[in-house]
């Protein structure tokens, strides 16, 4: 088993709601807390949703913090075509009290990050990289003390999914990828290319929708409206599940490949804003800090998901 003390950094989000409950099923992580950002939906509807799957999860020892309301220099984008006006589809949302919670999330990120000993804090990001990105601004000293950053963003071989050369996450906040991609510090990167290689078939999906329990429900409901959406808006091939890969990569390492390499994102050309240049020709590989996640076994990550959630 691997473990993990981590902080989950989100934009709930269809996927990033899989990826929570994934994450809030399996003992091997300590969740620190998740904090949410503006991304998918807006920075209230991010909040609100990941109090939702917490609640439905049953694990209100896991605090939620607020974050970032806009990306650090563009305008806001958000994916409500992809995740419904609510941010998680048509799962039913049950009023759930409001925890008061005030404190912020970039707060949460350096203050976890700088009391905790060094190198044993990961951050996971599958949403807009804002919050960690003003983390590091406010405080450059938690790139050395964090141990890994787990990253949903980016596209290489696969192209974009939100323009041509862009994957949402850069595309919504590429300044902020910029620092983070720039920082230093150990990345692993679950870009398109991976998670393009884990897809919601339908046998997959009957196979949670067959478990007992809160949990296992709102997982099926959230991957059959991923299905109804991509169909009517892609090409009816089977939902890509994004968000639960770095979660599995934590969990199941064995279960994804890897390749050192160097990341530049592009802030400027209206063309190909957000557009990921990862560089696998280094002249020391064996120095690399970010690694290009290459191969995932989508049938392996669905297992971990059914298996997690079963119990
Ligand atoms: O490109 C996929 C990413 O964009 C996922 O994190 C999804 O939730 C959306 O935010
Ligand atoms: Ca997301």
């Amino acid at each position: 088993m691997s473990e993990s003390s981590l902080i989950i950094d989100c934009d709930p989000g269809v996927d990033d709601g899989v990826a929570l409950l994934l994450a809030f099923a399996s003992p091997e992580l300590d969740i620190l807390g998740v904090t949410t950002v503006a991304g998918n939906v807006s920075a209230a509807l991010t909040a609100r949703n990941a109090r939702v799957i917490r609640h439905i999860a049953r694990r209100p020892d896991v605090p939620v913090l607020a974050g970032c309301q806009r990306p650090l220099v563009r305008p806001p984008v958000e994916a409500g075509h992809f995740h419904g006006e609510t941010g998680l589809g048509d799962l039913s949302l049950d009023p759930v009290a409001d925890d008061g919670e005030c404190r912020h999330a970039v707060d949460f990120l350096v203050s976890t990050l700088m009391e905790r000993p060094a190198g044993t804090i990961d951050v996971v990001v599958t949403g807009p990289f804002t919050n960690l990105a003003m983390a590091m601004v406010r405080e450059p000293e938690i790139i050395a003390r964090v141990r890994r950053v787990v990253v949903m963003g980016g596209a290489r071989r696969e192209g974009g999914n939100i323009t041509a050369s862009a994957e949402y996450n850069i595309f919504a906040d590429p300044h902020a990828a910029q620092i983070v991609f720039g920082s230093g510090a150990a990345i692993v990167v679950h870009g398109l290319d991976a998670t393009h290689q884990v897809r919601a078939t339908e046998a997959r999906i009957a196979a949670i929708e067959a478990l007992d329990g809160a949990s296992a429900r709102a997982c099926a409901t959230l991957l059959r409206f991923s299905r109804r959406i991509e169909a009517e808006q892609v090409r009816g091939l089977d939902a890509p599940l994004h968000d639960p890969c770095p979660i599995a990569w934590l969990l199941a390492p064995e279960l994804f490949e890897t390749v050192p390499c160097e990341i530049q994102v592009e802030t400027a050309s209206p063309l190909t804003l957000g557009h990921t240049a990862v560089e696998f020709r280094l002249a020391d590989p064996a120095a690399a800090t970010i690694h290009w996640v290459t191969a995932a076994d989508g049938q392996g990550v669905f297992d971990l998901i059914t298996e997690r959630l079963a119990t």
